[in-house]
């Protein structure tokens, strides 16, 4: 009888040991989806090395004890059912108490339900078509919406120009972009001569840039998604001759990212985009993250716009952690979501609508221009210091 109350004396004991130890040390678990192979899979790592910069530079604010593990998964590009997988594994297998991520709308469209059904926040760190957020009160957006940018470059390009041509990929983002920009330039009284759409995976540029150039448009605004696809647009408005012809090349700034400029040389030189973001940006707070991320990755390494969504997204999972000490509640997550406020994000202040649970942010003119003979995104003028998402607006009135 007495090694059995010895036993059990010993068991108890070991339990509320182990319990008071869990209390000590949290694990936050952030199931991190984006894309690491298939079309763009270079960008993966832009968004994975800003949240592991994030939580390295942050990580002494959490409170004692808590830790935050991120497991990564490949969605292997715009693939909507493996994003599912993915994300249902995640929830159900790994027990992840958030998801983030997430470069594709198509994808992100995908994960939206599981995410209302397991009451499992997601953090979106890039897919930017402006209906992704009315798809589940689980999410919080810290990217951008494409009506963003391209409403208020249609706004400024009906002051500059009298025609404009309309080149977009055939997804949620490049439909937003066409439309967004469309409806702006015509308010101001421009003409849009014609609106293409192309397929999302290697279209035959030469054959879309010959019909634009025939066209004879002062304009020529694009939207594809960022990457070697900005690349291969910029090469093919130069070399069929469209910038001799005297079309401008603007859009929104997916066409001029970062990492892409040193190859596109010379050619991506006088493109005029609207963004949220540039690495020339002069804030001071900008200036420290891309000298973070220079340090801890390599004085030739530059972070792009996926890397301060992804950055920023990182802040608002520490705020949702720290108010909560550490002990996570979905929805008291996304009441901190709502109104979460940042007035020293990279980009500028930028909060959370606490009625969308869309980003409020500045958005910025830029020319691409050589500065110290590296090619940027200098920014010309603040053309919005809080733009909401415009299609939002337009939805409340009607
Ligand atoms: C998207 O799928 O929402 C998307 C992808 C790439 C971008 C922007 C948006 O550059």
């Amino acid at each position: 009888m007495k090694t059995v109350k010895f036993l059990l004396a010993g068991a108890l004991a070991l339990a509320a040991a182990s319990a008071s130890f869990s209390l000590l040390a949290q694990t936050i678990k952030i199931g991190f989806i984006t894309s690491y192979s298939g079309l763009n899979g270079n960008l993966g790592p832009y968004m994975e090395r800003a949240v592991r910069l994030y939580i390295k530079e942050h990580q002494k604010e959490l409170p004692p004890g808590v830790k935050i593990e991120l497991i990564t998964r490949d969605d292997t590009g715009p693939n909507p059912d493996k994003a599912k997988q993915l994300a249902q594994e995640l929830i159900v297998r790994d027990k992840v108490n958030l998801l983030a991520g997430v470069i594709f709308t198509p994808n992100a469209l995908a994960i939206a339900p599981l995410a209302t059904e397991a009451k499992v926040p997601f953090v979106i760190m890039n897919a930017g078509t402006a209906v992704i957020t009315t798809r589940s009160p689980y999410i919080a957006r810290t990217s951008f919406t494409l009506w963003q940018s391209s409403y208020p470059l249609g706004q400024w390009a009906s002051k500059k120009f009298k025609t404009a041509y309309t080149l977009v990929s055939d997804f949620g983002p490049g439909h937003d972009a066409e439309t967004a920009f469309a409806q702006a330039f015509k308010e101001g009284g421009g003409n849009v001569l014609a609106s293409v759409r192309v397929p999302l995976q290697n279209p035959d540029w030469a054959a879309y840039m010959q019909r634009v150039k025939d066209a004879k448009p002062d304009a020529l605004m694009v939207f594809i998604p960022a990457g070697k696809t900005a690349t291969a647009v910029m090469k093919n408005f130069s070399e069929l001759g469209l910038d001799k012809a005297g079309i401008k090349l603007i859009g929104p700034g997916d066409i001029t990212t970062e990492e892409e400029l040193p190859n596109m040389g010379d050619v991506a030189l006088g493109a005029t985009t609207v963004f949220h973001w540039s690495a020339a940006g002069d804030r001071p707070a900008n200036k420290a993250f891309i000298a973070a991320w220079k340090k801890e990755y390599g004085a030739n390494e530059t972070p792009n716009f996926l890397s301060v969504g992804s950055w920023d997204g990182t802040a608002l999972i520490f705020e949702m952690i720290k108010q909560q000490k550490g002990k996570l509640d979905p929805d008291k997550s996304m009441e901190i979501a709502k109104g979460w406020k940042n007035p020293n994000s990279p980009r500028g202040p930028i909060s959370i609508d606490p009625e969308t649970r869309d980003i409020i942010q500045p958005e910025y003119l830029r020319e691409v221009r050589k500065v110290g003979g590296q090619l940027m995104n200098v920014e010309l003028e603040t053309l919005g210091a809080a733009v909401k998402d415009p299609w939002k607006e337009q939805q409340k009135k009607k």
